[in-house]
């Protein structure tokens, strides 16, 4: 308790340039080609061994980049009990996945690919299946100058999953001097969420996604799933989480990596009790979810209108 009131502390100075905002997108720069190739292989069942998923399948893109559910079914009815993750500002996380087990976006693709559970295809078998599309062959071999391979179908959904950036939430605007776009719950939850220490773990340009770190600091979270600790089997690991993104939190219920809280609400209760330890008010909770839901953003350009 001593180290965190200590964190608490260090943090109250620094707090003010710990979340920056995200680029606009005027100031962010992608391969518009590659994006547009990227988007299309997201949306190819192709890439499952039966042809019947996409990415799109667990991770809807009207939707907020994930897929409302607790868990989410790969091919031939398999279950994955792990709560889907939004693939938006995804590319600002330090780490991909609920462990951190995947350091990149190209290697995340991979991974959906080839998950035992998820697509279970492999690039011997997608490969040829793409080959066979003349409008692939055509774009791979005009903007990479090379024909389709495995670095060029993760590379253009990487590029991709880049283009999903949500800029100018109210929050943003807020950072960026315009101070009166929030209301004073909303300012008053921002403050709530700088002086419990909220911001000690959820913070960087993703308000999370920068850090990995234990679910029940204080209180024990009841889960079989010990996180990190799968991947490391270091018993100082276990569970470790990566944090997630606070980003477009609103539209990504249900939450926590077993999809069991059901409301924001009772998402910032259960991280007041597991990981702050300080029985927080009623109105304080809806005030934090107030400034939470003032960090939903613009939908990502590359979905806007037809492209
Ligand atoms: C069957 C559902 C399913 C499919 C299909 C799927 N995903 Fe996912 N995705 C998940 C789940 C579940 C996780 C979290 C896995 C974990 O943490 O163990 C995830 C994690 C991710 C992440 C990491 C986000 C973060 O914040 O950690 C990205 C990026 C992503 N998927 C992109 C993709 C792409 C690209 C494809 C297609 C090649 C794809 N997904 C296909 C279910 C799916
Ligand atoms: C010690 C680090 C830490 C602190 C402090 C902390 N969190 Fe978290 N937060 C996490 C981790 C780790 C998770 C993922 C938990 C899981 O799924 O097992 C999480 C999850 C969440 C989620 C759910 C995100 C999702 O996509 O499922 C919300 C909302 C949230 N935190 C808000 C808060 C608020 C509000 C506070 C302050 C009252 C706070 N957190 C304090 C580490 C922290």
């Amino acid at each position: 308790l001593k180290k965190i009131l200590l964190l608490l502390l260090n943090i109250g100075v620094f707090a003010e340039n710990l979340i920056t905002p995200l680029p606009t997108f005027e100031n962010f720069k992608y391969n518009n080609e590659k994006a547009l190739l990227g988007k299309k292989l997201f949306n190819d069942t192709r890439l499952s061994k039966d042809n019947t998923i996409s990415c799109a399948s667990c991770h809807l893109l009207e939707e907020g980049g994930d897929n409302n559910s607790q868990g989410s079914y790969g091919i031939y009815g398999q279950y994955i009990s792990r709560n889907v993750p939004t693939v938006f500002n995804a590319y600002f996380n330090i780490h991909q996945h609920w462990d951190a087990s995947s350091k990149n976006l190209e290697d995340q693709a991979r991974d959906s690919i080839e998950h035992p559970l998820a697509m279970q295809s492999n690039f011997h078998e997608v490969l040829p299946k793409l080959m066979q599309d003349k409008d692939y062959k055509e774009k791979f071999k005009k903007i990479y100058q090379e024909k389709i391979s495995k670095k060029t179908v993760l590379n253009a959904i990487a590029e991709f999953e880049k283009a999903l950036i949500t800029p100018n939430s109210k929050f943003d605007k807020h950072l960026k001097g315009n101070l009166d776009i929030l209301n004073d719950k909303e300012k008053n939850g921002y403050k709530l969420f700088k002086d419990y220490g909220c911001i000690s773990c959820h913070n960087g340009i993703n308000i999370g996604g920068n850090l990995i770190q234990k679910i029940g600091v204080i209180n024990k979270y009841k889960t079989d799933d010990l996180g990190r600790y799968e991947i490391t089997k270091n018993i100082n690991d276990k569970y470790y989480f990566k944090v997630p993104s606070l980003r477009n939190i609103a539209l990504t219920a249900p939450y926590f990596h077993d999809g069991k809280i059901k409301t924001l609400q009772d998402a910032v209760k259960q991280m007041s009790i597991l990981q702050v330890g300080y029985p927080i008010s009623k109105n304080e909770i809806n005030d934090m979810v107030l400034f939470l839901k003032t960090l939903t953003g613009e939908t990502p350009n590359i979905l806007k209108g037809k492209q």
